[in-house]
């Protein structure tokens, strides 16, 4: 007779090297010791493993560089491991560069999670797949109106179509072969660890750093901002609770005209760093093709059936960011040299 597994679940994160993954990870290591977590990532430009300092050495944590477009490697770390669930994050997740270049973007968002939903199906009914998604593939939203669960998809960017696509695939897998998924919706989050090209760890540093701080149109597109850290305790609820089959939008209520959240953040600034106004620094720019005006997300169902609720009031949450990467700043030189610092000024510098 065999001992019994050590660990209770065998979960695979994938894109556990990147914003939203590292934060998921810091939550979740410590909190469920009894299961065992595969960091799956490649580790682009994206991904940073000093992020995950904090579990790097514990005894329930594993790192696997390992490419989701790659179905052969997949399946090597899935046997290694006896991988039983998978929470799926990895993703090109950039609207611009998916404007500059959707090729890695079919490849990731759509192969890499056929490649994981084929692995899954293998395993089915033992295996649980949590898919992480965006409330963009609803599109552009009408004043006033909220992108509920049965909103039609409408995605407008090269990103958000290859979202939609993945989300379809997998809901296919759950109609088709009965294949246990959930997929979460969320909206624009922030917070410590978000890769600098995303606007609010762009405006803090653009500020610290007395470079302008571009704001694409006329600044009155509407985003809806959610912390991280309340993303994270959703994502465990839906892991844990979710119904087979089913979707949950992810919001906060915070529906922000953009001009006004960077406006807010250089309020911050001005208040830390004692030497502005930053908002001097504010340029208009040339629009993005396609730029979306407005996303808002009511997540009523992730309320009523999971009894989540956000915890963090959005300035609250905001000010700790902005603490966070001024507390932080060799994270931030090591994200902005090298590469990004070559991608930013073909893209962007001529502005
Ligand atoms: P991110 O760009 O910060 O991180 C993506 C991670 O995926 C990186 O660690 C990268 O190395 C990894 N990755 C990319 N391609 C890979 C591949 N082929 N194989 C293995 N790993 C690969 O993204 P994020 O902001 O943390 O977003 C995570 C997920 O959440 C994405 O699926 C995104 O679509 C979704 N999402 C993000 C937001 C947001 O505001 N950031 C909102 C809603 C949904
Ligand atoms: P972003 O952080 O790229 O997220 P997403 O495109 O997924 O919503 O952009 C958030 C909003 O900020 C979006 O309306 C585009 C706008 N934006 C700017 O105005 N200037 C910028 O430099 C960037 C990167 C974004």
């Amino acid at each position: 007779m065999g001992s019994p597994d050590k660990f209770k679940k065998r979960v695979g994160v994938t894109g556990g090297a990147g914003f939203i993954g590292s934060n998921l990870l810091l939550h979740l290591v410590p909190e469920y010791p009894e299961y065992l977590f595969i960091n799956l990532d490649c580790l682009t430009y994206a991904g940073n493993l000093s992020n995950l300092a904090a579990i790097e050495n514990s005894p329930n944590y594993v790192f696997e560089k390992v490419d989701i477009r790659q179905s052969h490697q997949l399946r090597q770390c899935f046997m290694k491991y006896a991988v039983d669930s998978v929470i799926h994050l990895a993703a090109e997740s950039h609207v611009d560069r998916s404007i500059h270049g959707p090729a890695d973007f079919i490849q990731t968002n759509i192969i890499g999670t056929f490649n994981l939903l084929e692995l899954a199906r293998e395993k089915i009914p033992h295996f649980r797949f949590l898919h992480v998604s965006t409330d963009e593939v609803f599109g552009s939203l009408e004043d006033n109106s909220c992108s509920t669960e049965s909103t039609p998809y409408n995605p407008n960017s090269p990103y958000s179509a290859s979202k939609a696509a993945a989300d379809h695939l997998v809901r296919a897998y759950h109609q088709t072969y009965g294949l246990d998924t959930v997929t979460a919706n969320s909206s624009n989050n922030f917070g410590p660890y978000q890769f600098p090209e995303k606007i609010i760890p762009l405006t803090i540093i653009n500020a610290r750093n007395k470079s302008f701080i571009p704001i694409y149109g006329d600044g009155e597109n509407v985003r809806d901002w959610l912390y991280v850290k309340d993303h994270c305790r959703a994502l465990d609820l839906a892991f844990h609770y979710g119904r087979p089959g089913q979707t949950y939008n992810i919001g906060a209520s915070n529906q922000l005209r953009n001009i006004d959240v960077v406006e807010r953040i250089c309020g911050i600034m001005d208040s830390i760093l004692g030497d502005g106004p930053y908002r001097k620094l504010i340029k208009f720019v040339k629009d993005r093709p396609g730029h979306d005006r407005r996303y808002a997300v009511d997540a009523s169902r992730l309320e009523t059936q999971l009894h989540w609720k956000p915890q963090f009031a959005f300035d609250d949450a905001l000010r700790s960011t902005v603490e966070w990467y001024l507390d932080n700043w060799p994270w931030v030189e090591n994200c902005t040299t090298g590469d990004y610092r070559k991608y930013y000024s073909q893209n962007y510098e001529n502005r």
